[in-house]
């Protein structure tokens, strides 16, 4: 893992928005893979600004990492819709080829099948964008999760749920129950995966990820396993970690090259 830390949200959405746009550049059809959530919208903001400079992701293939259950797509805070308003809009990406899990499908199963299907006849993910919860989740893969696990439903977490109140006018209650989610092995098989955190609420998960064993209590911590794994955080984010001195010195001494996400 390479571990980037930088001063503030804004200064990590430059740089996570600059690697994203490192990777796809030059690839005729590249696939970006999206998170939803507070974490990536900065990025997202900066590579607006970039495609609004002549980077162009009209050809851009886009995957969500998840969709909740039993939400209709155009409810304002189903993924479609978030997709939608913070990705596929300022991106200026093309409808067709940005995918969401189908939450409302009449059988969720195939759906995930159909999903991971559609990931692969993509030709796989050349960068997934990631947050992580408070508990350690990447997608909606909760503690527990299979490490291995494929596209398929999941029962968010009770901290879950009252962390994603918010979007649902503070109600934990009205946040759903089940959620289609990328598994763990789904994230590990895309090309290079790029992990955004801030914000203290999120050291412990930070450190537990990076610094912690790998294992299915802390989801995150897959990504030890990830050949390309970036995980660019602010100071807040990174204040639990141990070895920070490291950190910033292999940044600061990398041999040119050695961390393209190419
Ligand atoms: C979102 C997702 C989640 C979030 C995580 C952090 O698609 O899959 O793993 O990345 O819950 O959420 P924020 O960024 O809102 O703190």
């Amino acid at each position: 893992m390479e571990i980037i830390v930088l001063s503030d949200p804004a200064a990590v959405g430059r740089h996570a928005a600059r690697l994203i746009a490192d990777t796809l550049a030059g690839k005729p059809d590249p696939v970006l893979g999206v998170a939803t959530g507070s974490s990536p919208l900065a990025t997202y903001a900066e590579l607006a600004a970039l495609v609004h400079n002549g980077l162009d992701l009209s050809r851009a293939s886009a995957f969500a990492l998840d969709e909740y259950v039993g939400l209709a797509p155009a409810h304002p805070e189903a993924y479609h819709s978030v997709i939608h308003r913070t990705v596929t809009v300022p991106l200026g990406l093309d409808p067709a080829r940005v995918h969401v899990p189908n939450g409302a499908a009449a059988d969720l199963r195939a759906a995930c099948a159909d999903y991971e299907a559609a990931i692969e006849a993509a030709g796989g993910i050349d960068v997934q964008l990631l947050g992580i919860g408070a508990n350690g989740h990447i997608g909606f893969n909760e503690p527990g999760s299979s490490l291995g696990s494929r596209t398929r439903v999941k029962t968010l977490a009770p901290r879950t749920r009252r962390d994603n109140a918010r979007f649902f006018g503070g109600e934990a209650e009205a946040v759903p129950v089940h959620c289609l989610t990328q598994g763990i092995g789904t994230i590990l098989r895309a090309h290079s995966v790029l992990l955004v955190a801030t914000g203290e609420s999120k050291a412990a998960a930070v450190a537990a990820m990076v610094e912690g064993p790998l294992g299915a209590f802390c989801p995150a911590s897959a990504l030890q396993l990830h050949e390309r794994a970036t995980v660019v955080v602010d100071e807040a984010a990174a204040s639990s970690l141990r070895d920070r001195e490291y950190y910033d010195f292999a940044r600061d001494n990398a041999p040119k090259g050695a961390f393209d996400l190419d």
